[in-house]
């Protein structure tokens, strides 16, 4: 028996991670088999849910924090000695080393568990996974509302608000509304007319493969460009806004996202375009003076030149696959959070954020 972990009934009906009554497993849908096949997939380990964030059946910082917390609380129910839960802990972290939730969800459940005797952590350890994700939740959907005056603001001078976003900081990428997407389904909700540039996000596509797919099953109107078009259709004018996630917001505003986003951000800055990355506090790291600090992860050649009869270059070419960028804050309009939104800019988040929250 599974549960949506969703309590916000507007929220698109898109769940990427079901819980199990009994507590012994989750549910996550296999985002690798997107748009093609909609297969779910069952983890009952600390090792199924690394392999399934590393192989990225699940992935979005969002996500991949809330699987990792769920990940350890199974580990716990086979070990709650110290010894397993740091093994269980380090082997989830190892998972993939961008995105800043993972860490953050982690110490979380950790922290709480810790203390506790060792019959006691299991059910703990669940139950602080489901806040986890019932907050992911309730922060998007803040998050949506205060990005929502941002698209109302645009819509008093243009219909539809033409919005551009990059990789997936979708419903698919949390438990619900996502990031980016929340203004804009909010929007949607609220009548206003909104088309969204889909930029399909080489190598992985999933701008293409996910963003698309859950921008038409909620019935939002978009269009899919390949990545270099972002900036052609900016300097025609035929964007008002863009808005993505982020993996991880350093202490002075800087953003890392999905390569191709610093681009992004050079275009829109040309064209006086406004851009915002929305993110959830999760995904703000207070301990990084600035973004050059952030581990970018380097991923296989197979994902950029395929494999056999697809490959798209030569056999042996050397390839490179920086996962990620990292957009100076100075070149963003802001930042959206479920707090408000602020300037990319430590003074801007420490509007926000009293000095005890950023440590
Ligand atoms: O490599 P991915 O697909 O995990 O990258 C995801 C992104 O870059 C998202 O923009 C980011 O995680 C924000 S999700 C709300």
């Amino acid at each position: 028996m599974l549960r949506s972990l969703s309590p916000d009934t507007s929220a698109p009906a898109i769940a990427p991670l079901l819980a199990s009554r009994q507590r012994d497993s989750v549910e996550i849908l296999d985002q690798t088999r997107l748009p093609r096949h909609r297969v779910f997939v069952s983890l009952a380990s600390a090792a199924d849910a690394a392999r399934a964030i590393a192989t990225m059946q699940v992935r979005g910082a969002p996500l991949i924090g809330v699987t990792a917390a769920y990940g350890l609380a199974l580990s716990l129910r086979t070990d709650p000695s110290d010894a397993g839960m740091h093994e269980a802990y380090s082997i989830l972290l190892a998972a993939r080393p961008t995105a800043i939730n993972l860490r953050w969800a982690l110490e979380r459940v950790r922290a709480t568990v810790a203390p506790l005797a060792a019959f006691a952590r299991a059910e703990a350890a669940w139950d602080e996974a489901d806040a986890i994700a019932a907050q992911d939740v309730a922060n998007n959907r803040a998050i949506g509302e205060h990005g929502l005056t941002i698209i109302e603001r645009l819509a008093a001078r243009r219909s539809p608000v033409h919005v551009l976003t990059h990789c997936n900081a979708g419903a698919l990428a949390t438990l619900g509304w996502g990031t980016a997407t929340a203004p804009i389904y909010l929007a949607q909700l609220a009548g206003i007319p909104v088309h969204v540039w889909v930029s399909e996000t080489r190598p992985r596509l999933q701008g293409a493969k996910l963003t698309a797919w859950e921008l038409r099953a909620n019935g939002v109107p978009h269009t899919l460009i390949v990545d270099s078009a972002g900036a052609a259709l900016m300097r025609q004018h035929r964007v008002d806004l863009v808005l993505v996630g982020a993996d991880r917001v350093a202490s002075n505003g800087d953003v890392c996202n999905k390569i191709g986003t610093y681009e992004k951000a050079l275009a829109a800055r040309d064209n006086g375009i406004a851009m915002y990355a929305a993110v959830p506090s999760s995904t703000i790291d207070w301990s990084l003076a600035d973004g050059d600090a952030i581990p970018i992860e380097e991923r296989g050649a197979d994902e950029v030149i395929g494999s056999d009869d697809d490959a798209i270059a030569p056999a042996g070419t050397r390839v490179l696959n920086p996962a990620f960028d990292v957009t100076p804050g100075r070149l963003l309009t802001g930042i959206v959070t479920e707090r408000g939104i602020c300037s990319a800019s430590a003074g801007g988040l420490a509007t926000l954020f009293a000095p005890e929250i950023r440590q």
